[in-house]
């Protein structure tokens, strides 16, 4: 089939790549022109696994092909929507550029066209899209397709998806979207067809729901920490109810990212628009929030001089297997401690660069190349992201620090091999 992707950013580069990758003809769009010129060869801005090599594969076999010109999309009838819609000061979603490109489409002669809304977009967008292109006189239609791609394992995900939810009235969009799914979908049918409204509030539903199932850790862990309950085994016990399940019931030091706290604010400012209390998703706001100054305050009180004190940081992406730092935990901690502690390095596989760029204005802090540099300048370790390389560190190395501590923001570190290494180990409720 013949697609084209509006909007290359991570969701539209993996959702093209993958379709590309079916032997569909993907055609991708981004306004961005020195985007579009690196993209077209191969170079990839974001770290995705897996995503550079198939974007390479894919222009190479000639199924993939990136343009800043909608002229260049004008015999396609499949239009995926993948711009971003980030929320603005007050959480409402930004839809500046999803609006932009519905103008455009509507000046376009697509006729009966289906239209594939792919960002996750406010509730009743759906609604009003479909609306205005019939204001326009353009019969086109709107469908919610919502993504559910994690971040690091996207690829993965879209290849292997548990469910593909199309939200649409019409029958003739259903039936286009069930055939170019058919590859993903081959084992079960893992199409569910329902109303572009349920697509929206899925989409919603289920990362607060995923949202809410951390924050809930999270507050029993701080529980276990004055029981003397670990947490470990405590997920184990409750994660092992098929009615509750195992994934999702890691405490830590809570979610960031793109999606979970963009998504459960807007679902927050939706309920305030309406007149409904919000109950649940405030407080999982509120616990996942309080997260940052449990663990800066465990950090502060064995501290007693934090003047006179170096801490190492392992880890600031939001989580492992990404660059992105966005809403990321590790950022918010070292940007609220470097005032109070004489100097932090910080390191991280992948997103440093990132990291340099967004605290560029906080002097304190060294950019390391190597996890273990001058170790013997620090006095603490704290780990922020569970890179798979930090979970088996060389602890003849972390004996080097200064005062033996060992601050694990992600429960990855055995306590007993930290204290059997003559290191002290604080974890979250472990
Ligand atoms: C999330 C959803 O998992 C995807 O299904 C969805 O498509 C995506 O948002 C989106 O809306 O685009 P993502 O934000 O990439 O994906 O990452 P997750 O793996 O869900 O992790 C989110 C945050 O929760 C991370 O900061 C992670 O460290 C944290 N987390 C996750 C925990 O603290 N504990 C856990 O048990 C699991």
């Amino acid at each position: 089939m013949k697609v084209s992707i509006i909007g290359s950013g991570y969701v539209g580069l993996v959702t093209g790549a993958c379709l590309a990758d079916m032997q569909n003809n993907v055609t991708c769009l981004d306004i961005d022109e020195d985007k579009v010129k690196s993209l077209s060869l191969a170079q990839v801005p974001i770290f995705e696994p897996g995503l550079a090599e198939l974007v390479k594969k894919n222009i190479d076999l000639g199924y993939l092909e990136f343009t800043s010109s909608y002229n260049n999309i004008l015999d396609t009838d499949l239009f995926f929507i993948c711009v971003d819609t980030p929320n603005d000061s007050t959480n409402k979603p930004n839809l500046t550029n999803l609006d932009a490109v519905c103008k455009t489409l509507s000046q376009l002669p697509i006729h009966d066209a289906t239209i594939v809304l792919k960002s996750t977009v406010p509730l009743g967008t759906n609604n009003r899209i479909t609306n205005f292109f019939l204001a326009s006189g353009l019969a086109v239609d709107v469908v919610s397709n919502p993504e559910f791609l994690r971040e690091g394992s996207a690829i993965n995900d879209f290849m292997r998806p548990e469910r593909i939810i199309i939200g649409s009235s019409s029958t003739k969009s259903v039936q286009k979207l069930q055939t170019l799914y058919r590859p993903f979908s081959r084992k079960s049918n893992k199409i569910i067809s329902m109303s572009p409204a349920s697509a929206e509030l899925s989409k919603y539903a289920a990362n607060s729901f995923l949202a809410t199932k951390i924050s809930f850790m999270n507050e029993i862990a701080e529980v276990a920490e004055k029981t003397g309950a670990n947490m470990h085994e405590v997920r184990q016990g409750v994660g092992s109810d098929s009615r509750i399940g195992d994934q999702f019931l890691y405490a830590g030091l809570g979610y960031g990212g793109s999606c979970f706290p963009k998504d459960i604010n807007a679902l927050i400012h939706f309920q305030s628009d309406q007149g409904i209390k919000s109950n649940i998703l405030q407080a999982t706001h509120e616990q996942n929030s309080s997260m940052e100054y449990f663990f800066t305050k465990k950090l502060l009180n064995y501290f007693p001089d934090p003047s006179k004190t170096k801490l190492l940081f392992w880890g600031l992406s939001f989580k492992p297997n990404t660059d992105d730092i966005r809403e990321s935990i590790a950022i918010k901690i070292i940007t609220a401690l470097a005032p109070e502690f004489l100097s932090i390095g910080v390191y991280d596989p992948k997103s440093l660069q990132n990291a340099k760029e967004e605290m560029e204005l906080i002097p304190n802090l060294l950019y390391l190349d190597n996890k273990y540099e001058q170790i013997d300048e620090y006095d603490a370790l704290v780990i922020c992201t569970e890179w798979k390389e930090f979970w088996n560190p060389d602890f003849s190395r972390l004996a080097s620090l200064k005062s033996k501590a060992v601050f694990d923001g992600r429960n990855i570190l055995s306590r007993d091999e930290v204290e059997e290494n003559d290191l002290l180990y604080f974890g979250i409720g472990t």
